[in-house]
């Protein structure tokens, strides 16, 4: 297990760092990303580099016995380089340049910026390629997060060159983008533009493939990095740091081109179900992975510096938040930073060791961490815990933020509410797309599918013949691949297996909600209301108020050996919950602990369960299975506020008992 933080050894004194890895062996660390923003320290100019002060910091930690990631640092290019190139500069769509004075003023297309960067990467490669220090590289830092999309003319020849690649003429193009609408018609590729300011609605199928073209654009900077220092002898495995659902790249793709998937993660600590989403960031990094190793690598010990107001975490919180990712198999808990920055514009953003001291509880609560961490058990899912498949992927994300839709839908947020639902519930969801092998499922759920391609569409349709449990929300099944709509209107692939017909979306004004009655309960619609037909699907529920009255809100369908179900509404939260428990109730799917409060979370992995407090209460938990802690039985858990207690079947406990490494710790919280 990896603990420890961002270190930024450049903004201190010399003097300083061996205090600094004696502090860290203090708190438990045992690895740290070093070399971030170091551009302008490790190359002052061009042709010119000083690994001087590098060598040295890695040399303390290494005698420490404190491991390096270590960053490729081009995510802030130096003066000098701008200064020279400023060519190299990204553009907003209004063709306002981002000027250097911060950090991530590059554009992913500039070849400048791609000479300068594999320049620099490949000297740091080729330096510590065989460090023994050196465990896991870090390629530049979080790609996109300040310049989601450039709008240069290196973004408009390299979108040029994308488009003729994956179109090959420029005919194709047009038939694609329906470019007959508005006289868009292009008689060659040198006439597209990325969607720059315009005077109103763009092309939907352009701003589409210009997402999918950036995603792909950084992507190669990433591939550039990573084969260089792989070509530098370095056999690590190298990772960057992605940012949950981040809506600008897709990270099904890139997850493929990376041996480590890592995360960094920021939950409101003033948002008390902001822990939800975390759970969410956790099972998709998971997923991602697909089995590769992750890490969270970054989080914040207290407070960040960015939010209007920057509340502190509460005490325990931090260690509440760390456990949720180590529940999922994390292979690390990692920090930004290790020491607080004195100067800066992120100096009021806290780190493990806070402007203040050791004497803060900030500190104490990081020991704490590191000592609890390091005896726990390595924790991860078996192929049998994960019952249900939430469905979330890029293309709907671009697909659906296009304008001009009947209604407006926010497609992370609708997910992820979905995803809440279901946590509340304490089942656990795999991340997928439609696209991915599903076989594995009781439950699929599909909240959004407005894009659906026709792979996907087979594959869904095939996972039901073959038994599975398939709800699809709706707005689902409308497009193909380029945003267009098929001949035949909407649901032209799933509606047989649905058993309904789609006629109309019936976008409800926000002041409307329509009802539905469902397992004896009444429950609000929001948004829309569909206007579905019956084609052989059962009505489970009908709408009992509004324009929609009696007409089919949620539907059941057989379709081969399985089900398929159909809801015509976006609804409330508690409607969610209703219709998804309808449907694990009707699959067999069950909770990990029923009963236990909602926001106390509970994640069950191999032989093990680990139990976190999200609230700033005490919560007592039932366990409906044994378990062990310290080897000694367990029927129920204390939880303090933030509390968290990892338990182990008795099997578990036996075959780890001659092994203290693998005996599960009494962590952080009364059990028993
Ligand atoms: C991200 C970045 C860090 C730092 C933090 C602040 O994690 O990678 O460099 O800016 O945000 O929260």
């Amino acid at each position: 297990m990896y603990y420890g933080g961002d270190y930024n050894p450049e903004q201190w004194p010399s003097e300083l760092w061996p205090r600094d890895a004696e502090l860290m062996r203090a708190a438990g660390v045992n690895l740290v990303s070093l070399g971030m923003f170091s551009w302008s320290r490790i190359q002052p100019a061009e042709g010119e580099f000083d690994f001087g002060w590098l060598d040295e910091v890695i040399g303390i930690l290494h005698d420490h016995g404190i491991a390096v990631n270590l960053a490729t640092a081009t995510a802030s290019p130096p003066p000098w380089a701008t200064h020279h190139y400023p060519d190299m500069l990204p553009q907003l769509a209004d063709g306002t340049v981002l000027w250097p004075g911060s950090r991530q003023h590059f554009a992913a297309t500039s070849p400048v910026y791609r000479r300068l960067a594999l320049e620099l990467v490949t000297a740091v490669a080729e330096r510590y390629a065989g460090h023994p220090a050196v465990v896991m590289w870090h390629v530049n830092n979080e790609y996109g997060c300040h310049v989601p999309y450039d709008y240069s003319d290196n973004a408009r020849d390299a979108f040029q060159g994308w488009l003729r690649r994956r179109y090959g003429d420029v005919g194709t193009l047009n038939t694609a983008w329906g470019t007959d609408f508005w006289s868009q018609r292009y008689t060659a590729f040198e006439q597209v533009l990325p969607p720059r300011s315009a005077p109103y609605s763009q092309n939907p199928a352009a701003l589409l493939d210009f997402r999918r073209f950036t995603s792909d654009a950084t992507l190669e900077l990433l591939v550039m990095e990573r084969d260089a220092i792989r070509g530098a002898g370095a056999a690590q495995p190298i990772t960057t740091n992605f940012m949950g659902p981040f809506h600008a790249l897709d990270y099904w793709r890139w997850a493929d081109e990376l041996d480590l998937i890592a995360d960094d993660s920021y939950p409101d600590p003033a948002d008390p179900q902001s822990f939800r989403r975390a759970a969410f960031t956790r099972d998709l990094m998971r997923s991602l992975g697909g089995g590769k190793p992750w890490i969270l690598m970054e989080q914040a010990a207290n407070a960040v510096n960015w939010r209007p107001a920057n509340a502190p975490k509460a005490p325990g919180q931090m260690a509440a938040l760390s456990m949720q990712a180590v529940a999922r198999g994390a292979s690390g808990v990692m920090f930004f930073q290790w020491r607080q920055s004195r100067s800066g514009s992120e100096k009021f953003h806290s780190a493990m060791l806070p402007h203040a001291g050791t004497e803060t509880r900030t500190w104490r609560e990081v020991v704490r961490l590191g000592a609890e961490l390091s005896p726990l058990p390595e924790i991860a899912m078996s192929p049998g815990d994960v019952k249900v498949a939430l469905l979330f992927d890029w293309d709907n994300l671009w697909a659906v933020s296009n304008p001009d839709h009947p209604v407006e839908l926010d497609y992370t947020d609708i997910v992820l509410r979905w995803y809440a639902a279901i946590h509340r519930q304490h089942v656990q969801v795999d991340i997928r797309t439609a696209g991915h092998d599903l076989s594995a499922y009781d439950v699929v759920i599909a909240p959004l599918q407005y894009l659906l391609p026709a792979a996907a569409g087979t594959n869904l349709i095939d996972y039901v013949r073959r038994g599975g449990h398939l709800l699809v929300a709706g707005f689902t099944d409308i497009v193909d691949e380029h945003d267009a709509f098929r001949d035949g209107g909407f649901l032209t692939q799933l509606g047989p297996t649905l058993g309904i017909r789609l006629e109309d979306f019936g976008a409800l004004p926000e002041c409307d909600g329509v009802s539905f009655r469902l397992d004896g309960a009444d429950h609000t619609g929001t948004t829309y209301a569909e206007e579905i037909q019956l084609a052989g699907a059962t009505p489970l529920a009908r709408f009992s108020t509004g324009r929609p009255s009696d007409q089919p809100a949620f539907t059941s369908h057989r379709a081969g050996a399985g089900v398929a179900y159909y809801l015509a509404t976006l609804p409330d939260d508690d409607g969610m919950r209703a219709v998804t428990r309808h449907v694990f109730a009707r699959a067999g799917v069950t909770g990990v602990l029923p009963g236990a409060h909602p926001d106390v979370e509970a994640i069950r992995a191999g032989g093990y369960l680990v139990v976190i407090n999200h609230t700033d209460r005490h919560h007592a938990v039932t366990l409906d299975r044994h378990y062990v802690s310290d080897n000694a039985p367990v029927t129920e858990v204390e939880l303090p506020p933030f509390g968290y207690a990892v338990l182990c079947r008795p099997s578990e406990a036996a075959t780890n008992a001659s092994d203290r490494q693998h005996v599960p710790a009494r962590a952080h919280g009364s059990v028993g």
